[in-house]
């Protein structure tokens, strides 16, 4: 059975950083597989008024480095089209719309369509209710909405955008995008979890101590202060990719891995996520933004100085924080995240520390009662990127007389090459539209429960003045985050800006 879709792809944002660097790409490799083939079209739509000879020229540009013959990025770029386009005039959607049918025809698509929202959010509500108004979407075929974050600004927002797009999507035609559900290694936290009695018999407050996921980026903020100024780490990254991996960490085993039965559980572990008051926000939370700072002799500057930034702006770029849920099988175990740009290293992961064993009988002071068992503890590190695999380390005998223990790590790493060629998160995310499968996207009750988590922070925050900047550039942030686990006896397992010290390359 062949596996090509018949699909239009309708864009809006065409002409955007998002399809150039993520989706033309992401769309040629499906078509290099079979997945797409002769009976695709893509719309392209922006404000810009380009040809079509223009844009193919772009998308054949954006595909360069995947190394197409000068035919096959011919062929593929044929079957763009684009279409100059105000997302406020009515009118335009009726151009759009003849193109659109026009397309479906000259390919057969019947019907298929699949709209994608990869501009700023504040039209994704005005682009919805004229898809139906103006009749483009199809009486026949599947009609899928793939939307980018942000999906609102608070849960307000979010609910009332999704709103306006329920009277127009059924929550099964809602793609929300949330791209480290695409990521290789963050699919496989339920592989290493359920297909392994191993873990998922101690997967539980008798034997974990903590849990830490680390979302680090060396780049500040690059292009985007507009954007960012307005957000903050805690919107941009904590109230949905962190979020959603804290859920499939902490989420109940599914009865059958399938988008229902995964959502089903991945809600259930958001809802037992403890949704502090202003106090606990205080205690558990903490925020940084970064200063000027150099590392391995390269200079950055700060925050405020970055482009479209405001000078006094009170943005984060940095937070650290415990989540607690209040659950039988996590009471009591806190997971920490952090996430932070102009960090030392790029790196995301996460550690499960198991706790110690209950006594070390290779103590030397064995006549005395031993109440600190000192031997390390046992981690599973998931490397989710830019390295993927994963490492366990366990305690052995050191090799040699006498008898003392030290630490062993097993390792695994995908090779570079198997990295290169699997597929981008992107490319699975579209590929999993096209099937009509919703597992690694988020679904409106974790979008919701996740802004009910996020937004009292936010309100806390705002009530405070912050002492910023705090942190320089190059470290692991302020040192308030370290704090956090220190006073509930623990430290962040990952720590690259020690290794940076060590060697003088950080001061
Ligand atoms: C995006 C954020 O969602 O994720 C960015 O808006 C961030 O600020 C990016 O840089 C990180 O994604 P990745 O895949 O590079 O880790």
């Amino acid at each position: 059975m062949s596996n090509e879709k018949k699909v239009l792809f309708t864009i809006f944002g065409g002409t955007g950083d998002l399809a150039q660097r993520k989706l033309y790409p992401s769309l040629f490799r499906l078509y290099k597989k079979g997945n797409l083939g002769e009976h695709f079209a893509v719309i392209g739509t922006a404000r810009r008024p380009w040809s079509d000879e223009h844009y193919r020229t772009v998308v054949k540009d954006t595909i360069r480095s995947l190394n197409p013959s000068d035919e096959e990025a011919e062929r593929f770029a044929s079957h763009f089209y684009y279409q100059s386009h105000d997302v406020n005039d009515s009118s335009h959607y009726q151009t759009l719309k003849e193109l659109a049918d026009r397309l479906d025809e000259q390919y057969q698509l019947e019907g298929n369509r699949v709209y994608y929202l990869a501009m700023a959010p504040q039209f994704f509500g005005t682009i919805v209710a004229h898809l139906k108004s103006q009749q483009i979407v199809t009486e026949t075929g599947f009609n899928r909405l793939i939307i980018e974050k942000p999906f609102g600004s608070d849960y307000q927002s979010a609910f009332e955008l999704n709103e306006k797009i329920r009277q127009v999507f059924p929550e099964e035609a809602i793609f929300r995008i949330d791209h480290y559900l695409g990521k290789e290694m963050i699919q496989n936290i339920s592989a290493i979890r359920f297909a392994n009695n191993v873990f998922e018999s101690q997967w539980n407050n008798r034997y974990i101590d903590n849990i830490q996921i680390t979302f680090g980026e060396s780049l500040g903020v690059e292009d985007r202060g507009g954007y960012y100024d307005h957000s903050g780490a805690l919107k941009d990254m904590v109230q949905n990719h962190i979020l959603q991996v804290l859920a499939l960490l902490a989420m109940e085993p599914p009865v059958a891995f399938s988008e229902k039965e995964i959502r089903s559980e991945k809600i259930k572990a958001l809802k037992a996520i403890r949704i502090f008051e202003k106090e606990e926000v205080l205690e558990n939370f903490v925020r940084g933004q970064y200063a000027a700072g150099d590392l391995d002799g390269q200079q950055f500057k700060g925050y405020r100085e970055e482009d479209k930034v405001d000078p006094a702006s009170t943005t984060e770029t940095f937070v650290a924080g415990k989540f607690i849920i209040d659950n039988f099988r996590w009471s009591g175990v806190p997971f920490y995240v952090r996430t932070g740009k102009r960090l030392t290293e790029k790196g995301t992961r996460i550690n499960v520390v198991f706790k110690q064993v209950p006594v070390n009988v290779f103590r030397t002071d064995i006549d005395e009662p031993c109440t600190d068992p000192t031997l390390p503890p046992n981690v599973l590190t998931i490397y989710i990127q830019p390295t993927e695999g994963f490492s366990f380390t366990l305690n052995g005998k050191e090799i040699g007389q006498g008898f003392s223990t030290g630490p062993i790590k097993l390792e695994y790493r995908h090779s570079a090459e198997m990295v290169e060629n699997s597929p981008e998160a992107y490319e699975k995310l579209l590929l999993d539209a096209l099937n009509g499968d919703g597992t690694n996207f988020s679904h409106w009750e974790e979008v919701a429960q996740s802004w009910h988590i996020v937004d009292v922070i936010r309100q806390v925050w705002d009530q405070e003045q912050p002492d910023f900047p705090n942190y320089k550039a190059g470290s692991m942030g302020p040192q308030a985050a370290f704090d956090l686990l220190e006073k509930d006896g623990f430290e962040w397992i990952w720590q690259p800006d020690h290794w940076y010290r060590e060697r003088g390359k950080l001061e």
